[in-house]
């Protein structure tokens, strides 16, 4: 909706009225649209002010509305009707002015934002463009290679930066709406030919052609071609080839599966524990104080995320040498973010200690240290001891169990996993593992402080792996017995990179180092040196590639011994070592092409998806979804893993799996599992239904 009044005599004012952010429904198409004749039409009205309810001027096109028929009037020619006013229109720009928001205050004849607001046209992120006249009146505004790099990336501007490019005519630090009326009495009358940014004429940048050919070749081609539509065709010409570009778009998989992602995201806050703990029922405690014990890797990055998300943190290492490298480190890492940002770095919120004891009045702990369950048990009890008793005590381990972890303390509804993914400062990913005995308050505190730390974090149930490491097992088996059937690291990644993964599975190995995962092997008992014949390649009664042990066994650990699955020097040694692998077990190599590469590996992490959804380890397939893409480099063009079995096909998933596991009767985790089986049975429900077809005891298959 949006409501008309009159303020100041003979300003009207219209105010966007559709929480939480003012999007562009239908109803507040219909309401601008009346709200706008009837101030043109009233006499006593002058000029017209534009602004959005609650401080925030609007954050874009209804994306609820999209792939729908449409309803209600267009955003286009309600934007032009706008333009086309004799009364001057002002835009009070607060909070944010994104996407279609931006494309409304494009089409007044004035902009004046407050200081804190954000601009941008984020709808390349979506798989779509700015399709209200944006990629038109944009570069017309401020020039081409300004427009081009905001359409083209969807990256926001500050109000600072948006009034250095000249999108904004003045930025003010009081209220927006009141300056905004001030100004528009001060442009009562003034002439509106030149305010028109539509008849404007696109200011003339030197070579256009080459920096066209340029950002074709970095960027969403759709947006360049509009944009260059803009640079050499009139305007309403312009207009036609944004539709049809935007047309072809909309029915892009690309665009529908960031779409999807875009809403998953958000589903996942929705969390909810097979228990009966849900998000809209549990009510987080606030976590002013944390501790973080053990400053490795992981303990380093969590201490900044805290600082950073303005929370006092108390960093506890009990290795001497460690903790001064760490006070070192993690003042660098500050550092090195506030220059980024353009900030000073928080002093002060951070405490050093080499006692456990000054994690005493922290509201919440996390641990980083060894991964090793006698060192964590031991831990447990102590923090159970030191600590306060409603403190939440968590655990960032990638594998352990943490209902065990939990037993060891008095309290074992305070305590949960929050796994975090490194580098723990950057990535955006959080796993809150929840025990048997976690209490609703404890998973909505770490949930919440999750979001406060800038994470997209996601409940998943205790089970080996959580969600994400679970899949991974299957998928970096797979690739371990396609090298032994034939295929190469190289070739593998290939395909996977190819399909969207910024780093291929033995790439991705290398860089994290293999050495972690032959400890956890060993540990298991399943890493075991100079067996030789069929007991080499079996373990449990199921295939198993001891591939990755015999690389450590040759002190090949990836990037930090300079050598892995790759060397970082040309040299032959890992063909000849498959090689000569390959004869020892008999195994006569084939060509794999690029298809059974990616059914392989792509299609067992699904299943194990699917595995998980049955488990009830996670609430959604959404869950398991934002989990790859932002913690495991899945490709978000494609929407991740569960998004990409359905836009697939469901039954063509189980049937290669079905086919592979014929292949290979031994490899038990290639039969496509009961609920994906009965998902295909059921006629294979879109992706928005599996959670209904998924619900336990009322399960509709
Ligand atoms: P790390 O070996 O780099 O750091 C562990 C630190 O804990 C060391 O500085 C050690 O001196 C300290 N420490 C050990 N016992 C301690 C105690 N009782 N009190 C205080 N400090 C103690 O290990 P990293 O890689 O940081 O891993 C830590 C945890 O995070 C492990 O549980 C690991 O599985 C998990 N994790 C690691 C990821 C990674 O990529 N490295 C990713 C996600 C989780």
């Amino acid at each position: 909706m949006a409501q008309y009044t009159r303020v100041s005599g003979s300003v009207g004012l219209i105010t966007l009225q559709n929480p939480p952010v003012n999007a562009l429904s239908a109803a507040v198409r219909l309401g601008i649209g009346e709200a706008v004749q009837r101030a043109l039409g009233d006499q006593e009205v002058q000029s017209v002010v534009i602004c959005g309810q609650n401080g925030l001027f609007c954050g874009g096109a209804d994306i609820r509305e999209f792939g729908k028929e449409m309803t209600g009037p267009p955003l286009v020619p309600m934007i032009h009707a706008i333009e086309a006013a004799t009364k001057p229109v002002v835009a009070a720009i607060e909070g944010s002015a994104l996407g279609g928001g931006l494309e409304l205050a494009l089409g007044c004849h004035y902009r004046i934002s407050h200081c804190k607001a954000r601009l941008g046209l984020p709808e390349v992120t979506l798989g779509l463009l700015p399709a209200a006249g944006g990629t038109q009146r944009l570069p017309r505004l401020i020039g081409v290679p300004a427009a081009l790099n905001l359409i083209t990336t969807g990256h926001h501007v500050t109000a600072a930066e948006a009034l250095q490019l000249g999108i904004v005519d003045q930025v003010t630090e009081h209220n927006a709406v009141d300056v905004a009326v001030k100004f528009a009495l001060s442009v009562t009358g003034k002439p509106l030919h030149d305010r028109r940014v539509s008849s404007l004429e696109c200011p003339a940048a030197p070579d256009l052609d080459s920096l066209f050919e340029e950002a074709m070749l970095k960027v969403r081609v759709a947006c360049v071609q509009a944009v260059r539509a803009a640079a050499t065709l009139p305007y309403a010409r312009g207009m036609e080839r944004e539709k049809a570009l935007m047309a072809t778009l909309f029915g892009s998989g690309q665009a529908r599966a960031l779409q999807y992602f875009f809403f998953a995201q958000r589903a996942v806050g929705r969390w909810s524990t097979p228990g009966g703990a849900r998000w809209d029922t549990s009510q987080p405690r606030p976590v002013r104080t944390a501790a973080v014990i053990g400053l490795g890797t992981m303990g380093r990055g969590i201490t900044v995320a805290l600082a950073q998300a303005g929370l006092s943190v108390v960093a506890v290492e009990t290795q001497a040498k460690q903790l001064t490298e760490a006070r070192k480190a993690v003042a660098g890492m500050l550092k090195r973010a506030a220059v980024r940002r353009g900030t000073t770095p928080e002093p002060g919120s951070i405490t050093y200690s080499d006692q456990l004891q000054a994690a005493a009045r922290a509201d919440l702990v996390i641990e980083a240290v060894f991964e090793d369950m006698e060192v964590k048990e031991t831990l447990f009890r102590q923090l159970s001891a030191v600590c306060r008793p409603d403190a939440l005590l968590c655990t960032n381990t990638s594998s352990l169990d943490v209902d065990h972890l939990a037993s060891q303390t008095r309290h074992p509804h305070l305590v949960l996993g929050m796994h975090f993914f490194a580098p723990a400062q950057a990535m955006k990913l959080l796993e809150v593992v929840y025990g048997a005995r976690s209490s609703p308050t404890a998973v909505a505190t770490a949930m919440q402080l999750g979001k406060t730390m800038g994470k997209v974090s996601v409940a998943v149930g205790n089970c080996r792996g959580f969600a994400g490491n679970r899949m991974l097992k299957r998928y970096l088996e797979q690739a371990f017995f396609l090298l032994e059937e034939g295929a190469t690291p190289e070739g593998v990644d290939r395909a996977l990179e190819e399909f969207g993964f910024a780093m291929g599975v033995f790439r991705m190995s290398d860089l994290s180092g293999l050495d972690v995962g032959w400890r956890v092997r060993k540990a298991e008992g399943l890493a075991q040196s100079g067996l030789t014949g069929p007991s080499a390649r079996v373990r449990q009664g199921r295939r198993y590639s001891p591939l990755g042990d015999l690389l450590c066994e040759h002190q090949r650990f990836g990037q930090k011994s300079g050598r892995g699955w790759y060397q970082y020097e040309p040299d032959p040694w890992l063909h000849r070592f498959l090689e000569e692998y390959r004869a020892r077990h008999g195994l006569l190599p084939r060509r794999i092409d690029q298809q059974e590469v990616l059914e392989r590996c792509l299609f067992v992490l699904i299943n194990e998806g699917f595995q998980i959804l049955e488990d009830r380890i996670v609430a959604g397939p959404e869950d398991i979804d934002a989990i790859y893409v932002l913690g495991y480099g899945w490709p978000r063009h494609r929407g991740g893993p569960m998004f990409y079995a359905h836009m697939v096909g469901l039954e063509r998933v189980a049937q290669r799996l079905e086919h592979y596991h014929q292949a290979h009767p031994e490899v038990p985790y290639l039969q496509p599992c009961g609920l994906l089986r009965r998902l295909v049975a059921s006629g294979s429900p879109p992706i928005h239904r599996w959670r209904r077809a998924i619900a336990g005891p009322h399960s509709q298959l």
